[in-house]
């Protein structure tokens, strides 16, 4: 329950409501108090119900990503009484800041966008808010794998044509005739070219090869970890206009961006005039990303063919183009990807005070921590001093910093310090002071105590100036 080292030099060990204090010193070596300060509780509110990380979920999460956190930790509900969530796991719900209870330590959502929950309020309150980046990539990449198929022969005509023979008895007699109406071509040996080589376009890229395509790539933007993806022979090309002037097929994989630099109708005329005549442009990122009137032009002049996963006023019943209902990500697979996703970064941010995909706070993560060593995390303002002030603090406590990580991004700063909570010649180390003088220091906005008991350990500044809402 405590640690190796610190257990093997104190006696005894009482668990209080709050955590853990040792209640001898033995041989010169300090007690240690392992209660948690915290700032800002409705005493009468009992923050924390020990024992457990209470996990509080809006919208039907998959079973298969619940069962990710360990019963004999976690517990999962859809309402917990006020101040008793320590996380939020949910899907579109429109989170409310009213719903973030003061206990709440991280919010993550399974997909990838995260419009739904006030982030820039979060970060204010300096809470991580988490996402699910890639979870639905494989589901994605099958449908596109389908507008290549659906693009090269007239599948769907040939089905709706299929209906209306049967409803008229004419089915045998007439398929054989009939047939060269919806007659197509082959993918193998065509070149695609993929826009995006994110998590959707690089797995893209990797199959349409497999299929026999040669792949050509545009992504100023390409990170080491897609590029690792992508197929050997891909060829990397410096615009979108020379990437898909080589291509018979064009997959569109970027996000869209409003505004000034963004994405908005990127996919318009002049991108459009370098396609050939009879080039498929296959849209499962965005439909606002491609201008209309443009692809209209495009479809009615030639041969080409535009499948996308998104609604479209003006080109929905073109001869040329086939809308699906955004079904991209509608998979039970990637319903469970993303759940089981969120879940392990719940996790790992409540156990380790790791941060991977968070879209408001630093990527961090600490090697793992010295037996007997106590990890705390703090969560300030991004600004000048504070890792000063920070350090400061456990320099008066005469606390030995073991490792130490800080990270910021924009308004916010993040730290994970692992500290030897024993100090020689002291008669008594009190962690609860030590939080609280970490905490309450103007522009600090919480801190975090991980070890031992699940729930426990948080404290927040909750006269921190930052903005009402
Ligand atoms: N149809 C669906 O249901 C569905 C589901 C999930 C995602 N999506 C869409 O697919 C898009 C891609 O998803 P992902 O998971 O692969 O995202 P990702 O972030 O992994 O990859 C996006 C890639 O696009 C690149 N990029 C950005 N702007 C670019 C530009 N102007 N030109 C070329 N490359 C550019 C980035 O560098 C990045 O590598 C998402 O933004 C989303 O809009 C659709």
């Amino acid at each position: 329950m405590l640690f190796t080292t610190a257990a093997a030099r104190l006696t005894r060990a009482t668990i209080t409501r709050r955590g853990f204090t040792s209640t001898s010193a033995l041989n010169g070596v300090p007690t240690v108090h392992y209660d948690h300060f915290a700032s800002g509780w409705n005493e009468n509110d009992e923050p924390y119900t020990e024992g457990k990380f209470h996990i509080e979920t809006f919208n039907k999460i998959s079973p298969l990503g619940l069962a990710r956190f360990p019963p004999a930790n976690y517990e999962i509900a859809e309402d917990y009484p006020k101040n008793n969530a320590h996380a939020i796991l949910l899907r579109s719900h429109k989170l409310q800041e009213s719903e973030v209870d003061i206990s709440v330590r991280a919010i993550a959502r399974c997909g990838a966008g995260t419009n739904n929950v006030p982030v820039a309020r979060m970060t204010q309150l300096g809470i991580p808010v988490f996402n699910t980046p890639g979870a639905n990539a494989n589901a994605v990449k099958e449908l596109v794998l389908c507008g290549l198929f659906l693009g090269s022969r007239r599948l769907v005509d040939g089905i709706n044509h299929m209906k209306k023979l049967g409803e008229e008895g004419l089915q045998k007699e007439r398929v054989e005739k009939d047939k060269a109406m919806f007659g197509g071509r082959e993918i193998a040996g065509k070149t695609l070219a993929i826009i995006g080589m994110g998590h959707i376009g690089a797995a893209t890229a990797r199959e349409a090869s497999a299929l026999g395509m040669e792949t050509v790539g545009y992504d100023p933007g390409l990170s080491i970890e897609s590029a690792l993806k992508l197929p050997r022979q891909i060829q990397i090309m410096d615009s979108i206009s020379s990437a898909v002037a080589k291509a018979d097929y064009i997959s569109l994989n970027i996000p869209y961006i409003k505004g000034e630099g963004g994405t908005h109708g990127i996919i318009g005329k002049e991108v459009i005039s370098h396609f050939k005549d009879d080039a498929v442009l296959l849209n499962f990122a965005r439909g606002e990303l491609v201008d209309s009137e443009a692809m209209k032009e495009f479809l009615d002049r030639g041969d080409g063919r535009y499948i996308s996963d998104f609604p479209d006023d003006l080109l929905w019943d073109h001869k040329n183009s086939i809308l699906l209902p955004h079904l991209g990500a509608s998979t039970e697979e990637a319903e469970e990807t993303a759940a089981a996703m969120a879940a392990d970064t719940i996790q790992s941010y409540l156990e380790h005070g790791t941060v991977q995909n968070s879209v408001n706070f630093p990527a961090a993560a600490l090697p793992e921590r010295q037996k007997g060593s106590i990890r705390i995390t703090v969560v300030n303002k991004n600004v000048p001093g504070m890792l000063a002030t920070i350090s400061d603090v456990f320099a008066r406590h005469k606390i030995n910093i073991q490792q130490q990580i800080n990270c910021s991004r924009g308004d916010v700063a993040y730290n994970v310090i692992d500290i030897d909570p024993v100090v020689e010649g002291a008669e008594e180390i009190n962690l609860k002071d030590l939080q609280k003088e970490l905490t309450m220091h103007e522009g600090v906005l919480s801190s975090r105590l991980i070890f031992g008991m699940a729930g426990a350990g948080y404290a927040r500044n909750i006269d921190a100036s930052h903005e009402p809402p």
